[in-house]
C-alpha cells in the first residue's frame, strides 16, 4: 500500500470509528457489534504502525492507551477551578435563593442538574481538537492527565459541526460507572479469596467507592490500564472568551451538538419551588442511574446575571450544590449466620428482612467481627438502620431502641465452629475468630480443594465447586491429593441433587464428564512448581509470592527447611508471610499432603524449568539497597539469583557486595564500610555481570 492510499484509508477508518464511538459511548445507541468495531480499530492500528508519521493525536487508536506517564506535569488553569457551596436542607436553599433575588431581582431562571460524584476535569479545545486535560488540583493548578483522558471513549478528541469557539474550556466530571466498579471489585475479591485473605483483609483492599476508583484510575501511569477501566465523562460547564451564547442552558445544548456527553436530566425552572421539585424527584430516582450522584447543582442560567452575582473567594454566588443525606433505612434483624472461609476465618453476617436501599434490595449486612456486634449491642428481632455510605456492602449503623423487645437476649458470638464444633480461637491483636480445625472442617477442606483446582493454580477446569462438593459428600476426597486417586469406577454415575430456582434437580456424572475430569486431573501433573506452590494454599502466598519463592529457593524442600530470616531474604517476603510459611510447614497434615502429592508425580521443584542465565555470580552474596534506574529492586535480586548469586537482606561478614542505588540507607553503607565490604553502584554491578 502506498502512503497516499494509507492516508486515505486511515482517514476513512478514523471517520467511521469516531462515528461509532460517538453512537456507542455518548448516545448509548450502538449500531455495530464490538467485534466489527475492534476489527476496524485493529486495521487502523496496523496501518498506523506501518506509517507512524500518519498518526494524528486525535486518532481513535489513542483510545487504547499505551503511553506510560512517570509523573504528571503541573499546569496552571486558565480560569480558577472553583468548587460550589454545599447545602443540606430546604432552609439553606431558601437562604441561597433570597441572596440571589436580593441581588438580581425576581426575573431569572435556575438550571437544575444532577451532581455527579466523580472527579472534576477541565478540558481545553483548540480549533475543535482536545489539546489538554487537567485535574482540579488546588483549584489554581492541576495535573496534566491528557494521555489518560484520551482513553475515555465519551470524550471527543475532535468535535462535530463547526460552530464551536476557536478556543474554549469545558469542565465536567469523570466517573466510573457502578457496573465497572462492581466488576473490578468482584475480580479483586475473587483473587484475594483465592490467595487466602479473609473478608476483613479483603475489605481493606477493595476499591472504596466509584469516586475514589475514578480518581485513582485517572492518576495511573499506564494509560492502557486506564483504557480498560471504562471511565465515562459528563460535561457541565463551558468557559471562554466571547462564548456565542447568552446562557448556560444554551451552551450545554450546543456542547451536546459538538459531540460532548451532556446529561439529559438538566432542566430549566423558574423559581425555588421548581428546584425543590427537582430535588424531590431525584431523591430516590437517582439510584436507578448507572453512575453515582450525591446531590443536585442549582445554577442561575443567564450569563449576564451570573456576572452580576459574581464570586466569593471560594465559589460562585450564582450556583450552589444541594447534597442528599446518605440513605438509611430501617429493617429487622432476623438472624446472624457465621460463614467459615477456606482459611478458617469466621465472618458474621446479619440476615435482614429484605428492604430497598439506594436502588438495591438488601437482605444481608456485614457485621465484620465480634467487637462490632458488641459495639452495636445487637439483639435478634432488633429494628436496625442500614446504610451503604459509599461502600458496597451495606452495614448496620445503629439500633432503634424504641422497638426493642425487653426480653431479647444479646447476640452471643459462637464459641464453637458452626460447621465442625471445634472451639474457635482468636489470635492476639486480631479482631477475627478462626476455626483451627484445618484438617476436618468441611468448608475449609472444600475451600482448599476448590482453590487447588482453580484457574491460576492447577487449572483443572473440568472440576468446579459443585463437583468438589459432590466428591466430598460421597467421601471420595478429603484433601487435594485424593483427586489423584479417583478412578473411573468411583465417579461414574455419581449423583447430586441441585436446587435450581426452588425446584430440585438430580444430576449424575456421565461418561463424557468423567473422562474429561480424569484427563484434567492427569494433565495437571505437568503444572509448574510455582503454581503447585500457590495451589497448596499457604496463607498470604498468592500467585506472585509463590513465583518469587520458587525462583529463590528452587524446591519445596528448600522452602520447608528455610529459617524465618532466610525466607525474608527472598524478594518481597516480609515477616508476616515468612511466619505464615513456617506455620504452614509445622502442621503434620500439610507435610502429609505434600508427600502424597509428590507420590502422585506433581512438580515440587523447578527442575529443568529454570535455566540459570549464567554462573557468573556463583559464590557471591549480595545485599541490595535503594532505588535503581535499570531494574526494580526485585528485578535486580532476581537477576542476581538467575546468575548464580545469593541475595541476603542484612550485611554480614559473608556479604560480598552491597549494591547501593539512589536513596540507599546510610546504615547499610556504614556497616559495609566497617566490615570492609565493597559498595558498588548499579553500573558496577552490570559491569560485573557483563564483564
Ligand atoms: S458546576 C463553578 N455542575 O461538584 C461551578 N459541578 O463542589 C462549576 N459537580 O467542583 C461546577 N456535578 O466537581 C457543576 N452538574 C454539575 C456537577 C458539578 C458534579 C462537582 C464538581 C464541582 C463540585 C462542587
Amino acid at each position: 500500500m502506498t502512503k497516499e492510499q494509507a492516508k486515505k484509508k486511515i482517514s476513512e477508518l478514523t471517520k467511521v470509528l469516531n462515528q461509532h464511538n460517538y453512537k456507542y459511548y455518548v448516545q448509548d445507541k450502538p449500531s455495530i457489534s464490538d467485534f466489527e468495531f475492534d476489527k476496524m480499530l485493529e486495521e487502523l492500528i496496523t496501518l498506523e504502525q506501518a506509517f507512524p508519521d500518519l498518526v494524528s493525536p486525535e486518532s481513535p487508536s489513542q483510545r487504547v492507551g499505551g503511553t506510560i506517564t512517570k509523573s504528571f506535569n503541573t499546569i496552571k488553569h486558565d480560569y480558577s477551578m472553583l468548587s460550589l457551596g454545599n447545602t443540606y436542607s430546604e432552609e439553606e436553599l431558601t437562604e441561597f435563593d433570597n441572596r440571589v433575588r436580593k441581588s438580581i431581582g425576581d426575573k431569572f431562571e435556575y438550571v437544575c442538574e444532577l451532581k455527579f460524584d466523580g472527579v472534576a476535569i477541565s478540558l481545553k479545545y483548540v480549533q475543535g481538537k482536545l489539546v489538554q486535560a487537567v485535574t482540579r488540583g488546588d483549584g489554581e493548578q492541576g495535573d496534566d492527565v491528557t494521555t489518560n483522558v484520551k482513553t475515555i471513549r465519551s470524550i471527543p478528541l475532535e468535535l462535530h459541526n463547526s460552530d464551536y469557539p476557536d478556543q474554549f474550556i469545558i469542565r465536567g466530571e469523570i466517573l466510573m460507572p457502578k457496573s465497572v466498579f462492581n466488576g473490578i471489585n468482584k475480580e479483586i475479591h475473587d483473587e484475594l479469596t483465592e490467595d487466602g485473605f479473609d473478608e476483613e483483609e479483603i475489605k481493606e483492599k477493595l476499591l472504596k467507592n466509584p469516586r475514589n476508583a475514578a480518581s485513582g484510575t485517572l492518576k495511573m501511569q499506564d494509560s492502557r490500564i486506564v483504557s480498560k477501566r471504562k471511565l465515562d465523562c459528563f460535561l457541565y460547564f463551558l468557559l471562554g472568551k466571547d462564548l456565542p451564547f447568552s446562557d448556560h442552558y444554551e451552551s450545554l445544548k450546543a456542547a451536546r451538538k459538538w459531540g460532548f456527553k451532556v446529561s439529559e436530566y438538566i432542566v430549566k425552572v423558574k423559581d425555588l419551588q421548581g428546584v425543590l421539585d427537582y430535588i424531590k424527584e431525584w431523591e430516590t430516582e437517582r439510584f436507578l442511574l448507572p453512575f453515582e450522584t450525591d446531590g443536585v447543582v442549582v445554577k442561575v442560567n443567564n450569563y449576564q446575571l451570573q456576572t452580576e452575582l459574581g464570586f466569593t473567594a471560594k465559589s460562585p454566588r450564582w450556583a450552589i450544590a444541594y447534597k442528599y443525606k446518605p440513605e438509611s433505612v430501617a429493617t429487622i434483624l432476623n438472624s446472624v449466620s457465621y460463614q467459615v472461609g477456606r482459611t478458617g476465618a469466621i465472618t458474621p453476617v446479619a440476615n435482614l428482612k429484605p428492604v430497598q436501599l439506594s436502588g438495591t434490595t438488601v437482605k444481608r449486612a456485614s457485621l465484620h467481627n465480634a467487637d462490632q456486634i458488641e459495639k452495636l449491642d445487637l439483639r435478634l428481632g432488633d429494628h436496625v438502620f442500614v446504610e451503604k455510605g459509599g461502600e458496597i456492602i451495606p452495614k448496620i449503623t445503629s439500633v432503634d431502641l424504641k422497638h426493642r423487645d425487653p426480653s431479647a437476649e444479646p447476640i452471643k458470638y459462637p464459641v464453637q465452629c458452626p460447621e465442625c464444633d471445634t472451639t474457635l480461637i482468636r489470635l492476639e491483636g486480631e479482631a477475627v475468630h478462626y476455626c483451627p480445625n484445618q484438617s476436618t472442617c468441611p468448608p475449609q477442606i472444600k475451600g482448599k480443594i476448590e482453590h487447588f483446582i482453580s484457574r491460576k493454580a492447577m487449572n483443572i477446569d473440568s472440576l468446579g465447586e459443585g463437583k468438589i462438593e459432590m466428591f466430598y459428600d460421597h467421601g471420595l476426597i478429603k484433601d487435594a491429593a485424593d483427586l489423584y486417586l479417583l478412578k473411573h469406577s468411583d465417579i461414574i454415575g455419581l449423583e447430586k441433587t441441585l436446587d435450581s430456582n426452588g425446584s430440585q434437580k438430580k444430576i449424575s456424572l456421565q461418561e463424557k464428564s468423567v473422562s474429561k475430569i480424569l484427563k484434567g486431573i492427569e494433565e495437571s501433573k505437568e503444572v509448574s512448581f510455582p503454581r503447585v506452590l500457590y495451589a497448596v494454599g499457604i496463607r498470604y502466598v498468592g500467585e506472585t509470592v509463590a513465583k518469587k519463592l520458587a525462583t529463590h529457593f528452587g524446591s519445596i524442600d528448600r522452602i520447608r527447611e528455610a529459617t524465618i530470616e532466610e525466607l525474608k531474604d527472598a524478594p518481597e517476603i516480609g515477616e508476616k508471610i515468612a511466619e505464615s510459611i513456617k506455620h504452614w510447614f509445622a502442621q503434620p497434615e500439610n507435610l502429609e499432603l505434600i508427600a502424597k502429592l509428590k507420590d502422585n508425580g506433581l512438580q515440587f521443584d523447578l527442575g529443568e524449568q529454570v535455566k540459570l542465565m549464567s554462573n557468573k555470580l556463583s559464590g557471591l552474596t549480595f545485599v541490595v539497597s535503594g532505588k535503581f534506574t535499570k531494574f526494580s529492586r526485585d528485578e535486580l535480586k532476581e537477576t542476581i539469583e538467575l546468575n548464580g548469586g545469593k541475595v541476603s537482606s542484612g550485611i554480614s561478614s559473608k556479604t560480598s557486595y552491597l549494591v547501593a542505588g539512589e536513596e540507599s540507607g546510610p546504615s547499610k553503607s556504614e556497616k559495609a564500610a566497617k566490615l570492609d565490604i565493597k559498595i558498588i553502584t548499579e553500573k558496577d554491578f552490570l559491569n560485573l555481570l557483563n564483564g
